[in-house]
């Protein structure tokens, strides 16, 4: 619980009035006073401040965003049973390594179904991930490669079963089945049926016979109609972000437990039916590389966002890693092979290669950060690593930004990327950190990994708290912090399926929703100004604070540090230089209603009428969730009464735009 005491006074620095004291009100604590200068911009805001962060974590592409209804569609996810498929009917079903479909998909699942007959279909059966969904009058693409033992020809039929595992909700026949390996495609559509997730997608057969399946695929109609494509609910959230960029692919992804599952690029494009997959062994499940290369880019561009290309950079998370000099120039080859791949035209090998996996047009692209989380290297090689990289990279891309992910003596990185994951009150304590950065630096800051980790699945209004105290701190400072993403954005909340807590996005395989944490940050990023304007205040209310000590390696607790007195009252204001709207952030951490006095000077003209728009809550537990995914919304009214020296209530646990018109 806050401990409220007396009132501490913030400008650029964080100063406290009465420092030490730890007094609760005895008498009427005097009003906050929020002053704007809007005469004096300190800075341009960063037009790219709000993206996202993504990863293969808690089923955030398969099982997620990536359309792929079927789990484990490959049969590659254990080398010893096909796991996740069931058999029906009567089959038999075991992996074959005899019969490959590829040298990337280099087995199958052979279905004994010598026992089949009208009265008893059998073949084999998938539950998706949690669930097939299926909505009304909807069409559904079912594919994948199939070859049969001599004599038998089919038919077989596809199809989504309802829960009873009889009941067809959809379905089609395929015949003509022949010992060689060929693709079938069929489209499968639902008729009236209500939406629903306990469904599964089964292939069965009703006449004797034995067959090799591979790449068991089936699509729901995906965003733009992208085959291969993603889930349009989730990336309708995301487009409500109005992301400026995509960092991806990583996160540990990128880095794999080990050099050889590391995120492999090259085996992640092309025919996905090519793409042999890997274990994410960082988060303990099979990718099959569905979601490649060229998938995050199309995505990029289906939401106007930049890629932040993260490439290999020679270090996996049980520390192996590979040295500086000639050992590490594959990798440092592979890199630039990569930012060829996005950016290279036709006559470029790898420009070429993307041109002929069907996007011919080079993606722009302004940022590469090299690996992921490098101080977690014991071995200390980063920096020479780091070093090969930057200078092969600027040596053939001068414009491109390069991004350290640990302190660097030997270059100078054009950002920083810094990771905080915290609770609401280390976040609080934290949000004037930025106020006393450098400004002389080359490097600037990407706070590519943050999130207030209060809530689970996903974060609780507490953790929307934290995270707006946090971006009113990074948004005040954004000519340093010129872009910062949440981690991580994406949850699939079906039991057993989260390995990381306090996740923005939550999803089962029917229906998505956005967390408070989610909505604030929507608050921030869709009223974002580009002038900075100066700050400051009187009487910010404060709480006293102890924060814990920290967890030694050998697991003893060291010498708890000081306690804190830490702001309840978070503020920040940004202009929109062409039309004047200034928008003030306003965030009360308090369980009490705040009376405010916002002094606005610096321009001649405000109008009376303005916006509000505002986050609550009643208690700092409540969230949303996927039975209640809206308790928690912003909501916007008009207000009335704005002037250049006014008095406004900001409700308890809120967070509020204020939309000003103001002009000279
Ligand atoms: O966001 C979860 C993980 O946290 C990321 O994969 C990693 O970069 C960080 O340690």
């Amino acid at each position: 619980m806050h401990r409220f005491i007396s009132h501490v006074s913030v400008s650029a620095g964080l100063a406290l009035v009465c420092a030490g004291t730890n007094f609760l009100h005895a008498q009427p604590a005097p009003a906050p006073v929020l002053r704007i200068d809007a005469g004096k911009v300190t800075a341009m805001a960063s037009p790219a401040l709000f993206g996202l962060m993504t990863e293969e974590i808690n089923y955030s592409y398969e099982g997620g965003l990536y359309g792929e209804l079927i789990r484990n569609r490959s049969f590659k996810s254990s080398a010893t049973e096909p796991k996740f498929w069931t058999a029906a009917g009567g089959a038999a079903i075991t992996l074959d390594t005899g019969t490959p479909l590829n040298g990337a998909l280099n087995l199958s699942l052979k279905v004994d179904a010598s026992q089949a007959s009208p009265a008893a279909p059998a073949g084999v059966a998938n539950a998706g991930y949690w669930g097939i969904p299926a909505r009304p009058r909807t069409k559904y693409r079912a594919s994948f490669y199939a070859r049969a033992a001599e004599g038998f020809h089919g038919p077989i039929t596809a199809a989504i079963l309802g829960p009873d595992g009889k009941t067809a909700l959809a379905k089609a026949g395929i015949s003509g089945l022949t010992t060689e390996w060929k693709k079938y495609e069929v489209t499968l559509k639902t008729k009236n049926a209500q939406p629903s997730k306990d469904n599964t997608f089964a292939i069965t057969t009703t006449v004797p016979g034995t067959i090799w399946l591979q790449q068991v695929s089936l699509f729901p109609p995906t965003f733009h109609d992208r085959p291969n494509g993603n889930r349009p609910d989730i990336m309708e959230l995301l487009g409500g972000l109005n992301p400026k960029f995509l960092r991806f692919p990583g996160g540990n992804y990128l880095e794999g437990n080990t050099i050889e599952t590391r995120f492999n690029w090259k085996n992640a494009i092309g025919d996905p039916a090519r793409r042999p997959g890997h274990r994410d062994d960082g988060w303990g499940y099979w990718s099959t590389d569905g979601l490649g290369l060229l998938e995050f880019l199309d995505w990029c561009e289906d939401l106007k966002m930049q890629p932040v290309l993260a490439i290999y950079a020679g270090y996996s998370m049980r520390q192996q890693h590979v040295e500086p000099g000639p050992d590490l120039q594959p990798y440092v080859q592979d890199g630039l092979d990569e930012i060829e791949y996005v950016t290279g035209d036709a006559s470029t090998t790898w420009g070429a290669r993307r041109a002929k996996d069907g996007h011919p047009a080079p993606f722009p692209l302004r940022y590469v950060e090299i690996g992921n989380e490098d101080f977690f290297d014991r071995s200390r090689s980063y920096d020479g690593r780091f070093a090969q990289f930057y200078d092969a990279i600027k040596a053939k891309y001068p414009s491109l930004q390069i991004i350290a992910t640990d302190r660097i003596h030997s270059r100078a990185p054009d950002l920083q990327d810094e990771h905080y994951y915290r609770s609401q009150e280390q976040m609080e304590s934290h949000a004037h950190d930025y106020d006393k950065y450098s400004r002389t630096n080359h490097t600037k800051i990407f706070c590519g990994e943050w999130a207030t980790r209060v809530g689970s699945p996903t974060p609780n209004m507490a953790g929307a708290l934290g995270d707006a105290a946090w971006m009113t701190g990074m948004e005040r400072n954004s000519d340093l912090v010129v872009m910062s993403c949440y981690a991580p954005l994406f949850v699939n909340v079906s039991p057993g399926a989260m390995q990381w807590k306090t996740d923005l996005i939550g999803y089962d395989a029917l229906n998505s929703y956005g967390s408070p944490a989610y909505y604030a940050q929507k608050m921030f990023s869709t009223h974002h100004g580009d002038e900075i304007l100066d700050t400051s205040s009187e009487n910010i209310p404060a709480f006293h604070w102890q924060p814990p000590a920290n967890r030694r390696r050998n697991g003893a607790d060291s010498q708890p540090p000081p306690a804190e007195d830490v702001p309840a009252l978070f503020f920040d204001a940004t202009r929109d230089s062409h039309n004047g709207l200034i928008y003030l952030k306003i965030v009360n951490s308090r369980g009490e209603a705040q009376p405010v006095r916002i002094a606005l000077s610096g321009v001649s003209k405000i109008a009376a009428k303005g916006k509000s728009t505002t986050l609550k809550a009643a208690s700092p537990d409540d969230t949303n969730s996927i039975n209640d995914p809206k308790k928690i919304i912003p909501v916007t009214e008009t207000i009335e009464g704005l002037a250049a020296d006014f008095t406004r209530t900001f409700p308890a646990y809120s967070i509020t735009v204020l939309e000003i018109k103001t002009g000279n």
